[in-house]
């Protein structure tokens, strides 16, 4: 049985709330958050909210993260943000191929590849995001569309860059809709992605990597889902904008420890 050290709780915001609102969630949310040594907790807001959210969030150990960003280092790109500037805001950890990224916004694997690069460049952490869609897992092909992924923009990585990479499968028939892959289909894509990088990086690696479940995760399903073997925590979208059903959600990460 695999041994979890840590379980992760990261919020991806999307585009939602605005700073006033960010503002009222984390009153609320700091009323309550009590930290864990075990349980890491993450929030991804928009662009124009992280640096008062980093500023805000100092005396806690939430870290505030990004949810995309450029993969050049600088230059003429209207309208995108690089890894520098993120730094330079207080942001170390980034959100990289969300499905709606590869979805409305046209990134590839050969993208994801090169912002990936410029993250461990940067000394940044990604967490990468995998998953099939509703046709591609009724036509068994979700196991291959998802190596291919991994394959495709973590492959070129030395061993010692995987350090810095969180991993996030999340099956788009589940993000957003209500309908949850069952913590069984989590777990064994789980430990594919597992096999996956272990046939080039080996077992030991590809055991300490995270790999969190995404995709309608709520405080009524939380539990079930941190307690597969597989299951390194949670990236969780619509139930991370309510502070109370945020708590929650750690709460059952904390529960696992118990
Ligand atoms: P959801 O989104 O929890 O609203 O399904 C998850 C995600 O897209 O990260």
């Amino acid at each position: 049985m695999r041994k979890k050290k840590k379980i992760y709780v990261a919020g991806n915001w999307k585009m939602n709330l605005d700073l006033k609102e960010a503002e009222q969630f984390y009153a609320v949310f700091n009323r309550h958050y009590r930290s864990h040594p075990h349980v890491k907790v993450m929030i991804a807001p928009a662009f124009t909210h992280l640096y008062r959210m980093v500023y805000l969030y100092e005396d806690t150990d939430v870290e505030i993260m990004a949810q995309n960003m450029h993969w050049a280092a600088k230059g003429a790109y209207t309208g995108e943000v690089s890894a520098a500037m993120l730094k330079s805001v207080g942001v170390e950890t980034v959100i990289l191929g969300h499905s709606e990224r590869r979805q409305y916004f046209c990134e590839t694997d050969e993208i994801l590849q090169k912002k990936v690069q410029r993250v461990i460049e940067e000394n940044m952490t990604a967490v990468f995001c995998v998953g099939e869609k509703w046709e591609e897992r009724e036509a068994g092909r979700h196991f291959q569309t998802v190596a291919d992924q991994v394959k495709k923009a973590l492959f070129s990585l030395h061993p010692e860059d995987w350090e810095e990479i969180v991993i996030a499968y999340e099956p788009v028939w589940a993000i957003g809709t209500g309908q949850t892959a069952t913590p069984q289909q989590a777990d064994e894509m789980h430990r594919h992605i597992r096999e996956v990088i272990a046939s080039k990086y080996g077992n030991q690696l590809a055991g300490r990597i995270p790999v969190l479940y995404g995709g309608s995760v709520k405080p009524e399903n939380a539990a079930e889902i941190f307690a597969m073997e597989n299951v390194d925590g949670a990236l969780v979208g619509g139930a991370s904008l309510i502070p109370e059903k945020f708590l929650d959600i750690i709460e059952a990460a904390k529960q696992y420890f118990d």
